[in-house]
């Protein structure tokens, strides 16, 4: 291969690269799921830079802040807690203590709802987020769906405090109140009702990541012995407010693919009932539409 360079000394190796590796040693050995991502994207918070950026930090602006970051990481804090940011679809939102962190497996599920409003026709659709928390996933088909109105709702005033900072100056109209029992105004005629609610069973507490069990809100993770509570709850809501041929759309654990399609029967007033899988083929969601009388 032909050198372009003769003798000459070695390259210092950058400041910044050698505390990334080292802090992604210390985070895989803490168990965290994603150590270098983590590490990087520390990086280029503590030093304000995009991580495609982290080449253009000079060594002598190395900040030592970094260690404090990785160190609340280490102790399994959610990285989004720390940057106070979190990343969903093509939204930037804003979380902390209080509310839920957006996670991946929920962009597929409002991906399908895109395409089943965009598949209605509909010139201003109606939709309702229940169980909103940062509102992520209202806030997306309120950006990603022409002329939407969108509501959205929450029973937690901590969630909500969150909500409404991400809300401000979009369409989406946020709502305190119990999923159960909310936007009786809108009876019968919303087109699409989706929701990402509390599904975990108490009886799997001890397996849940300590990022969720010990940062996100119990009232966002657990829903009664099954985990079911409040789906079966969100289906009788669902079923008041759809119109007739309007569709409903609830994220699950990958272990309810087989129970939650069930909830949205024929002698409830469904048809079409069906499970989906995420992008790691897991089941994650159910869809159904409210029957024709
Ligand atoms: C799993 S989190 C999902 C948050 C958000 N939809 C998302 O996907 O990131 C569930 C949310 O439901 C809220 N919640 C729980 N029970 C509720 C109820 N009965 N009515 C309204 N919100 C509820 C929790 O406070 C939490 O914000």
């Amino acid at each position: 291969m032909q050198q372009y360079f003769g003798e000459r000394p070695p390259s210092p190796r950058s400041v910044l690269l050698a505390e990334v590796a080292q802090a992604t040693q210390r985070l895989a050995d803490a168990g965290v799921p994603s150590p270098r991502n983590d590490a990087e994207e520390l990086a280029a918070f503590v030093h304000s830079v995009k991580r495609g950026e982290l080449h253009r930090v000079p060594d002598a602006d190395f900040d030592a802040r970094y260690w404090e970051a990785v160190a609340r990481r280490e102790a399994r804090e959610p990285l989004q807690h720390i940057t106070g940011l979190a990343y969903f679809r093509y939204l930037e939102l804003q979380v902390g203590p209080g509310v839920f962190v957006p996670r991946p497996e929920t962009e597929s599920v409002v991906g399908w709802a895109i395409d089943a409003v965009r598949a209605m026709d509909v010139v201003e659709p109606l939709i309702v987020d229940l169980c909103t928390g940062s509102g992520a996933i209202a806030l997306a088909m309120a950006q990603e769906v022409p002329r939407s109105r969108v509501h959205a709702v929450e029973l937690s005033e901590e969630a909500l405090v969150w909500t409404r900072r991400n809300a401000e100056g979009s369409r989406v109209s946020v709502h305190k109140g119990d999923a159960l029992s909310a936007l009786p105004e809108l009876g019968g005629q919303v087109d699409l009702v989706i929701s990402n609610p509390p599904y975990i069973p108490l009886t799997e507490w001890e397996y849940v990541a300590p990022e969720a069990r010990d940062h996100d809100p119990q009232l966002a993770l657990f829903s009664g012995e099954d985990g079911l509570d409040t789906i079966r709850g969100i289906e009788r809501t669902a079923h008041r407010l759809l119109r007739p041929g309007g569709v409903v759309v609830v994220e699950h654990a990958d272990t309810q693919g087989g129970q939650v399609p069930w909830i949205f029967n024929e002698e409830c007033g469904w048809a079409d009932a069906a499970d989906h899988p995420d992008l790691n083929n897991r089941p994650r969601f159910a869809t159904a539409r409210k029957a024709l009388p």
